[in-house]
């Protein structure tokens, strides 16, 4: 285990926003002031002192609950009618998975029907090779994302408006789904944690942690670890903004529709018949409190071929930012900017998600801030270092979802990983393929 030491103060490398944000975190400036704190963040005490309290997070991808909520009735015996959103892990699997449709509010502009259509491999909450772009172009050293956000919405309802992106936005990228399985407990990592964590790795690899706002919570600012960019800190905050951004359902928490390159065309318009907000919240509490209920992905057999390649991917230097172990915050620990208080279920929970949660520059970046503005402008050129977990279950990886093995995807490593990879690039053809050997069990 590392760092998981409670730090006295808590020192944040970047920030304090004082200006309320003029666009959202997937970048419609027509979602303003959603986006926004007041600069400060609340330790959150992780540790407990007494580590015979710690225990496993349990593992498996069995559709079954870790705890969080209970099980819940046969899911086959759930239908539309059956259903009761928040009574248990099975019906807001049922929801996580419901495909929406326009009268229920979907789109106009939108990337997929459900939650389940991009996170299902192998079970329901899992990654896949779902891709979606992100554009802008630079101007004057700045990045200027495309009319309407550098999301871009790859359906629509109507023909007419589907997102067709401007030959001069240059700037673009891809991003692949990716694993909410066990998320419920990366949520439950405190902030003082991630920050222990970064304040012990050697200066040249050393992380950069990201206050973010906490949309459900009470202003202050929380270190973000969602996405590839680490966007979001809280899973109703992410699963807020995805159910506008992917879907194109309003919420409490994301009003106002999204447009079509800057057009509007939501509610009032040919194109949308629902007035806003099309869900309640309660579909987001929905979704969120599934991805808690989660287990953690589960490891492949492990043998001594696998523990000779863990050992050298820890020698190596991939361990500084893929972290093999963390522990979650004690149960009774207030977290979210205090709007979500750390459940038995998910509290002193040994995890090992193969990473620090932090961003890294390794060269791979895609250019793209989480938010065209001055306090966020340094996240063009960094990247969450990717969780490890479940590796396994995914055969296109990094953000792009470009590198097809994961000797690929370790040779685009660069930047401040190059001192590593060095170290890799030393390694006999033999230790090469004990380490992908771990790699592939995870
Ligand atoms: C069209 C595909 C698509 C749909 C539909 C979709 N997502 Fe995602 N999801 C993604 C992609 C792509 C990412 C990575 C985005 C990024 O970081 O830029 C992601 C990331 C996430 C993450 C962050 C996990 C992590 O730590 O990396 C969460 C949580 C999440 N989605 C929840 C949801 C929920 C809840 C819904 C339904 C409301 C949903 N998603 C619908 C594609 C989708
Ligand atoms: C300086 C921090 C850092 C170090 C050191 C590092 N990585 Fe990474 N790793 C990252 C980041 C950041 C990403 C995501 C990059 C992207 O998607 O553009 C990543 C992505 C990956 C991926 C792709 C995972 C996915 O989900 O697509 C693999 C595999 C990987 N790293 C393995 C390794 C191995 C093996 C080592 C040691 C040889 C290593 N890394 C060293 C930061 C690091």
């Amino acid at each position: 285990m590392k760092s998981v030491k409670a730090i006295a103060s808590v020192s944040v490398s970047m920030l304090v926003v004082t200006a309320w944000l003029s666009f959202s975190v997937e970048g419609q400036s027509s979602q303003v002031d959603r986006f926004r704190h007041n600069g400060s963040i609340r330790s959150e005490n992780g540790s407990d002192r007494n580590r015979a309290r710690f225990t496993e997070a349990p593992a498996g991808f069995d559709n079954l609950t870790n705890g969080f909520d209970v099980q819940g009735p046969d899911y086959e015996t759930l239908d539309d009618d059956t259903v009761v959103p928040l009574a248990s892990f099975n019906d807001n699997r049922f929801i996580f998975e419901e495909r929406e449709g326009p009268a229920d509010g979907l789109g106009p502009t939108y990337n997929g029907t459900s939650c389940g259509e991009c996170h299902q491999n192998v079970v329901t909450g899992g990654a896949s090779q779902v891709a979606e772009h992100r554009t802008g172009h630079m101007a004057e050293n700045v990045f200027v994302e495309s009319l309407g956000g550098s999301l871009i919405a790859s359906r629509a309802t109507h023909p007419n408006i589907v997102e067709l992106v401007d030959y001069r936005d240059d700037v673009r990228t891809l991003r692949i789904s990716t694993n909410t399985l066990g998320s419920g407990y990366i949520e439950a990592i405190a902030n003082d944690t991630l920050l222990a964590i970064r304040d012990a790795q050697p200066a040249d690899l050393r992380g950069t942690a990201i206050m973010v706002p906490v949309l459900e919570g009470d202003g202050t600012a929380r270190i973000g670890r969602f996405g590839w960019k680490g966007q979001h800190a809280s899973l109703v905050s992410f699963a807020a903004d995805a159910y506008l951004n992917e879907m194109g359902i309003t919420t409490p928490l994301f009003p106002v529709e999204n447009t079509s390159l800057g057009r509007f065309v939501g509610y009032g318009t040919p194109y949308d018949a629902v007035a806003d907000p099309e869900d309640d919240g309660q579909d987001v509490v929905a979704f969120a409190n599934f991805m808690r209920s989660t287990k953690a992905p589960s490891r492949g057999p492990i043998n001594h071929t696998v523990n000779s390649g863990e050992q050298l991917f820890t020698q190596i230097g991939c361990a500084t930012c893929h972290v093999g172990s963390i522990t979650t915050a004690a149960p009774g620990t207030q977290i979210n900017s205090g709007a979500l208080t750390v459940p038995p279920a998910l509290g002193n929970k040994i995890i090992h998600p193969y990473s620090d949660f932090l961003l890294h520059d390794i060269g791979t970046s895609d250019g793209i801030p989480i938010l065209p503005t001055p306090e966020f402008a340094m996240t063009a050129n960094l990247m969450r270092t990717a969780p490890l977990w479940a590796l396994r279950t995914r055969n296109r990886l990094m953000h792009d979802g470009l590198s097809f093995t994961v000797r690929e995807a370790i040779e685009r490593h660069a930047g401040q990983a190059s001192s590593v990879i060095g170290t890799y690039n030393a390694l006999s053809e033999p230790q090469k393929q004990l380490l992908f050997a771990f790699l592939n069990s995870l």
